[in-house]
C-alpha cells in the first residue's frame, strides 16, 4: 500500500528535460541505491515528460520512444523493483503534455492501464493544453478514478500548480500530492517566493494530499534545465529544511550521479527528515516574526510529543530572530523547558527564561528538534 507520508524519490524534469534515456534512469537508481539516499528513504524514480513517442499506437495507447528506451517502460519497472526502488511516470489531463509529447484527455482509463501494465507506481499529472471548456476537477476525478480501477496501487501526483483553486478540489479526486505552485528553478528568489506562497495554504496539506512545493534544486549549481543562477550551500539548506518542515514531498533534482559531499549531506539530514516523514501528519503553522514574511518562524507538532520549530531568514542581512514556548504552547506556568538538537549543525539548545533564539546569517535558517521537559 501507499505510505501516507510525504512521497521522497528522484525526477528527470529539473536537470535532464526531454535529455532521459533508459541508462540515465537506471544509472542513477544504482546511485540512489549505492549513495545511500535510498536507505535515507527516497524511494520513487520519476520519469518526467518527454519519453513518448509523438503519437499513440492503433490501440490508442501510448508509446514509449524506442531511441529513449528501447526496451520498453516494463523493463525499467522490472529492473527499478529488483532495485527496492518504485517506478514513476508523467502524464497531462490536456491534449498535450506541457512539452508538448500525446496526454491523456479523454484516454484516463486507456493510460491507466497502460502504466499499470508496465508495473508503474506513482503518476505525475499535469495541466498543460487542458481545453478551456473542460473543468480541470472533473479531469483530474476522472483520472483519480482510472487510476483506482486500473488493477495496481499507483500513487497519484497532482500537478495544477495551484491553479482554478486546486486546494478547493483535490483532495476530491484521490490524489496523495499537489502542486501548489509554478515551476521551481535553480535561484534564491524562486526558493524564497515559494515558501512564501505557502503561508496562506498551509491549511490544506497534510495526509491524504500533501502540499507539494515542488522538486528539489539542492545541488544544481546552476546546471541542468531549470538550473539559473544556482544557490550556495546555505540556501540550499534552507530550501531543504523549509520543504521538510512544511512536509511537502522531496523530490531530488540534481544529478546525484556527481553530486558533491555537501549536497549529500544536507539530502540525507536525519532529523529534518524525521520531521518530514512523521507519521501524525500534522499541519505545520507558522509566526511572522514582526509581521515580516522574510521572517517566518515554521512549527510542527509531531508524533512522539516533540516540536520541530525552524527560523528562517529569508531577508538579504543577518537577522535576530525568536519564539516564545508560550507561542509553541508550553507556557511557563507548566513547569517545563525545551531541549533538544539543531539540525545541521547538531548543537544542543534549551528555552532560556521561555525564549528560544537565534541569530542568523542572510538567507540561514535553523532548525530544532525539541523535546518538552521539566524544568
Ligand atoms: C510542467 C511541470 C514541471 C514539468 C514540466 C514538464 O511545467 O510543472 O514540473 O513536469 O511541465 O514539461
Amino acid at each position: 500500500m501507499i505510505k501516507n507520508v510525504p512521497p521522497m524519490g528522484w525526477n528527470t524534469w529539473n536537470t535532464f528535460a526531454e535529455n532521459i534515456n533508459e541508462e540515465l534512469v537506471l544509472s542513477s537508481a544504482e546511485v540512489l541505491v549505492s549513495s545511500g539516499l535510498k536507505e535515507a528513504g527516497y524511494e520513487y524514480v520519476v520519469v518526467d515528460d518527454c519519453w513518448a513517442l509523438r503519437g499513440r499506437d492503433k490501440e490508442g495507447r501510448l508509446i514509449p520512444d524506442p531511441a529513449k528506451f528501447p526496451h520498453g517502460m516494463k523493463y525499467v519497472a522490472d529492473h527499478l523493483h529488483a532495485m527496492g526502488l518504485k517506478f514513476g511516470m508523467y502524464s497531462c489531463c490536456g491534449n498535450l503534455t506541457c512539452a508538448q509529447y500525446p496526454a491523456s484527455f479523454n484516454r484516463e482509463f486507456i493510460d491507466a492501464e497502460t502504466f499499470a501494465g508496465w508495473g508503474v507506481d506513482f503518476l505525475k499529472y499535469d495541466y498543460c493544453f487542458k481545453p478551456v471548456s473542460a473543468d480541470g476537477k472533473t479531469l483530474y476525478r476522472r483520472m483519480g478514478l482510472a487510476l483506482s480501477n486500473c488493477g495496481r496501487d499507483i500513487l497519484f501526483s497532482g500537478c495544477s500548480w495551484g491553479s482554478d483553486n486546486t486546494h478547493e478540489w483535490i483532495g476530491t479526486t484521490g490524489a496523495n500530492m499537489w502542486r501548489s505552485t509554478g515551476d521551481i528553478v535553480d535561484a534564491w528568489d524562486s526558493v524564497k517566493e515559494l515558501i512564501q506562497k505557502q503561508y496562506e495554504i498551509l491549511p490544506y496539506g497534510g495526509v491524504g494530499c500533501f502540499n507539494d512545493m515542488d522538486m528539489l534544486i539542492v545541488g544544481m549549481h546552476g546546471k541542468g534545465h531549470v538550473g539559473l543562477k544556482g544557490c550556495t550551500d546555505e540556501e540550499y539548506r534552507l530550501h531543504f529544511a523549509a520543504w521538510c518542515l512544511l512536509a511537502s514531498p522531496l523530490m531530488i533534482g540534481c544529478d546525484i550521479r556527481t553530486m558533491d559531499s555537501a549536497t549529500k549531506e544536507i539530502l540525507t539530514n536525519r532529523m529534518l527528515i524525521g520531521i518530514q516523514q512523521d507519521a501524525r501528519g500534522n499541519r505545520p503553522f507558522l509566526f511572522k516574526l514582526w509581521g515580516n514574511e522574510e521572517l517566518p518562524v515554521i512549527v510542527r507538532y509531531l508524533g512522539n510529543g516533540d516540536i520541530a520549530l525552524g527560523f528562517f531568514n529569508l531577508t538579504d542581512g543577518p537577522a535576530h530572530m525568536w519564539v516564545t514556548t508560550e507561542d509553541l504552547g508550553v507556557p511557563e506556568t507548566a513547569g517545563k523547558k525545551l531541549s533538544g538538537t539543531e539540525a545541521y549543525s547538531g548543537r544542543k539548545a534549551e528555552s532560556q527564561n521561555g525564549v528560544v533564539m537565534a541569530t542568523l546569517a542572510a538567507h540561514a535558517c535553523e532548525v530544532y528538534r525539541f523535546k518538552v521537559v521539566g524544568a
